[in-house]
């Protein structure tokens, strides 16, 4: 078993390795109550109530599945049941799911009695590398993804690995878009892990040092700035324009494979802008297709200009993206012009 720990708020681990079922029994002993939410496939798939059946204190939620679980309507449900469950300040939640299921349970611990513990155990690849490790909560909502939330660390993220053997390929590539990201802006040995790893299949096969690999370079910029006064700005590399396709795909797509459209958007701006050698947007390329991810999409240009400016990064009328001037060196790029944004998308669009 291998350990990273988080400074934030509070410190706290983030453990890879475990077994679901040890933690939920100790988090249930050390907690009056827990409060479960998961998915109903998980529900299934991991027999969860056979697991929380002889724990008294527990209660299981189901959530729907998917990004459409990040919604005001779902987490007034989880607020109602909370007071019927007469969640106290001392019990604790429990999210056991992808990014959506974490960033969510996450929102509702946060927002309940002003915060309560919660602990995170991740079931994608996506929701072990990055959503479940910094404490970022939240939800969508018609103005844009993410626009609501909290920073509420959880008190412990658990990793068992035994859950991607049911992910799909679709989605264990869509988390390698994540990984592929930490790679290019911090750690270039994900990226030489990644290139000897011809298909989705070999890529399982290193998983474990994958997640250790990118929870470590989280966890490091987490440290050192929390609250994104700055350097963990850097994690949102490819994000701003991966979130805009997300949000024009109204989340059909899903949320690695529109970041994976996104680092090759942010490559090719630094390229314009930075200088950034052709060869390294070539790299993205061949990293992202070799994993079946997409690098470049048909939606016009103007909508997707639209929702860069509800994003999160985005200050008062200016656009702001993190680039990068070579591997391991990233570079923000502040108030980027309009015609230059529109020059990249058609570049990319070739
Ligand atoms: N808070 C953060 O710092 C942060 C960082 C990155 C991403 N995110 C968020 O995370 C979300 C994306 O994460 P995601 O891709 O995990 O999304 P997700 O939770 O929607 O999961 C994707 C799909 O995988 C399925 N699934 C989950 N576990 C499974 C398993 N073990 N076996 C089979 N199928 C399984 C789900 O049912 C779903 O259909 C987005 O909402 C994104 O905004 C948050």
């Amino acid at each position: 078993m291998r350990h990273i720990t988080v400074n934030a708020e509070h410190q706290y681990k983030v453990h890879i390795g475990e077994r679901f079922e040890g933690i939920l029994n100790d988090v249930s002993q050390s907690h009056a109550k827990i409060f479960v939410l998961s998915t109903q496939y998980i529900v299934d798939t991991y027999h969860l109530e056979q697991f929380l059946h002889p724990l008294e204190n527990s209660t299981l939620f189901i959530v729907p599945d998917g990004e459409g679980q990040k919604d005001i309507s779902v987490l007034e449900k989880i607020w109602q049941a909370m007071g019927e469950a007469g969640l106290t300040r001392s019990d604790a939640l429990i999210a056991i799911g992808g990014g959506a299921t974490t960033d969510l349970g996450g929102f509702a611990a946060a927002t309940w009695l002003r915060g309560i513990t919660w602990y995170a155990i991740p079931t994608t690849l996506a929701a072990m590398v990055d959503a479940s490790v910094g404490g970022k909560t939240g939800i969508n909502s018609h103005v844009g993804k993410n626009l609501i939330g909290s920073f509420h660390s959880p008190t412990g993220v658990h990793i068992d690995l035994r859950f991607l053997n049911t992910l799909s390929d679709r989605d264990f590539s869509a988390g390698l878009a994540e990984v592929i990201k930490v790679g290019f802006i911090r750690d270039a040995s994900l990226l030489e892990i990644l290139q000897n790893q011809n298909t989705v299949e070999a890529a399982r096969g290193v998983a474990e040092e994958l997640i250790f690999r990118s929870i470590t370079v989280k966890a490091d910029v987490v440290s050192a700035d929390f609250q994104e006064s700055k350097l963990r700005e850097i994690l949102n590399y490819g994000h701003t324009f991966g979130h805009a396709i997300e949000k024009f795909s109204h989340y059909d797509i899903r949320h690695g494979e529109a970041v994976s459209i996104g680092l090759v958007f942010a490559a090719e701006l630094s390229v314009k802008l930075l200088g950034l050698k052709e060869e390294v947007v070539d790299l993205h390329r061949s990293l992202l297709q070799q994993f079946a991810l997409p690098i470049k999409t048909n939606v016009a240009f103007a909508p997707l200009l639209e929702l860069m400016r509800s994003d999160k990064k985005a200050r008062g009328a200016s656009l702001r993206f993190i680039g990068l001037n070579s591997i391991g060196n990233p570079h923000w790029l502040e108030d980027v012009s309009t015609d230059v944004l529109a020059a990249t998308y058609e570049r990319m669009s070739i």
